[in-house]
């Protein structure tokens, strides 16, 4: 039986910044929503958030992940004071307490598991996650014997030149008999350098109590400042990339790619160089994106093609190809073998399949048959300055060069627009429609005007 409680009150000054540290965003996700996803799989009967600095703001972001209970600490006297503020909630609870910081975004699910498991086994009072780093700056150092029972837990603020030379740190993650915590906790004091109440002293009034080390330190980075978030966002690209060439997946010159961790790829994608993969992407086998995209929220299907262009909340469908410098957005939806080209943007538009805009184009609002030509220069007028207005274009259409559609308008199948018309009435099928001034030409022009001068 396991309650889990999550720190997350402190403003985190370090960062310098008016977003409560919790809530900097990791590869798509804030740090606390990581530590939350961390303990997902130890099923735990309660989990505990305790806010404080920005309290409603935490709550906001976190609201949409179901059954979290919030416990305020309505001023930040320290880590100890912090779990504190449970004392109510849990009174009568008899099982295990598990702290996690709400920093410490990278913990890996099977190393918590693996920990408790340890815990649990050894009976202990208290277990403290620890590990070994070559720059332990910084972290609470971790005194043991050698069987591993921590003798003591001293900040980094308050260690002597001696006791900071020991490399062996506090990851900031604890497991507790809640029974035997609860009694220490009213009696802990801030007599240290922050004149806060660590938790950390907490640690050496029950027993037995053990320190197990994790295997690969690089997932206990806490985030106190914008470089060690940084550090974090590489070691978790490093992490996302390895994972899915395993899978089948080539990322060439892998180093200037970035890929969100909720984003989703299927075997023999090729991703080029200078491409950016953002939240719930999902590309699907065989397609090649790259080099120089970024791509958000959308869905690429199989045999894609997509060259130096940004797509955003959108799909495309299988075999099409799109860019180079094409920018899709707002639920762009392009069907299948479809070409869509240079300097050609898509806004909230639906493309049957096999439909080509391959140059200069805007498509706003619209929507197109199967086999539409969109000519070099189309623009749909889908704004008259208050509300927007929709464009239909049926089958096998096509428009000429620089033509102007002025929506709401409803070209037919088979319906062919002059170049350089401006479109302003719906057209019915199997026409062609000129809307402009017919060509004059006069000849012998320049010298009768000579003449008359
Ligand atoms: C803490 C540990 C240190 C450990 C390190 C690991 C203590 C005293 N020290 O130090 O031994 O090596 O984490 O990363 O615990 N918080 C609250 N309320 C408060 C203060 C902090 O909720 O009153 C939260 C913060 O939001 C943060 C977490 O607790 O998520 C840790 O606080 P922080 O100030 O970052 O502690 P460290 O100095 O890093
Ligand atoms: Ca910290």
């Amino acid at each position: 039986m396991v309650v889990v409680a999550i720190l997350a009150a402190g403003r985190g000054t370090r960062m310098k910044s008016n977003l409560p540290k919790v809530l900097h965003t990791l590869g798509g996700k804030s740090l606390v929503e990581r530590v939350i996803q961390s303990v997902e799989p130890l099923q735990p009967q309660r989990r505990m958030v305790i806010v404080g600095y920005q309290a409603e703001q935490v709550k906001t972001a976190l609201e949409p992940i179901p059954d979290l209970e919030f416990v305020e600490q309505t001023v930040q006297l320290g880590t100890g004071h912090a779990i504190q503020q449970l004392l109510p909630h849990l009174e009568g609870y008899n099982g295990d307490l598990l702290i996690l910081n709400g920093d410490v975004p990278l913990l890996r699910s099977e190393t918590l598991e693996h920990f408790l498991q340890i815990h649990q086994e050894n009976q202990n009072g208290a277990t403290v996650l620890t590990a070994k780093l070559p720059n332990p700056k910084g972290y609470g150092r971790v005194f043991c014997d050698e069987k591993n029972v921590v003798q003591q837990i001293v900040e980094d603020k308050d260690c002597n030149p001696t006791q900071r030379e020991n490399q062996r740190i506090n990851a900031g993650v604890y497991c507790f008999r809640w029974q035997d915590l609860a009694k220490i906790l009213p009696h802990l004091q801030a007599n240290n350098a922050q004149k806060e109440y660590y938790l950390t002293d907490a640690v050496t009034q029950v027993a037995p109590v053990m320190a197990v080390d994790v295997e690969d330190y690089q997932e206990i980075g806490g985030i106190n400042d914008r470089l060690q978030l940084s550090g974090a966002y590489d070691i978790l690209q490093t992490r996302i990339k390895e994972k899915w060439m395993k899978a089948g997946v080539t990322l060439i010159n892998s180093s200037s790619i970035t890929i969100d961790e909720t984003v989703e790829l299927e075997p023999d994608v090729i991703i080029e160089p200078q491409t950016h993969l953002r939240g719930n992407t999902v590309i699907k086998a065989g397609s090649r994106i790259g080099p120089g995209s970024l791509i958000e929220n959308s869905l690429i299907g199989e045999s894609v093609t997509v060259k130096y262009s940004v797509i955003s909340d959108s799909v495309i469908q299988n075999g099409s190809r799109i860019g180079p410098y094409a920018h899709l957005r707002g639920h762009a939806e392009v069907g299948e073998n479809c070409r869509i080209g240079n300097f050609v943007e898509l806004k909230n538009s639906k493309l049957g399949d096999r439909t080509n805009a391959a140059h200069l184009s805007y498509l706003g609002d619209a929507t197109t048959g199967t086999k539409v030509n969109i000519g070099a220069g189309t623009i749909t007028a889908n704004y008259d300055g208050v509300n927007k207005h929709k464009t239909i274009i049926g089958n096998n259409t096509g428009t000429g060069s620089n033509s102007v559609l002025v929506a709401p308008i409803t070209l037919g199948n088979d319906v062919y627009v002059a170049a350089g018309s401006t479109i302003t009435e719906d057209v019915p099928d199997d026409s062609l429609v000129i809307a402009r001034e017919r060509q004059v030409i006069k000849p012998g022009w320049k010298m009768k005007n000579k003449e008359l001068k």
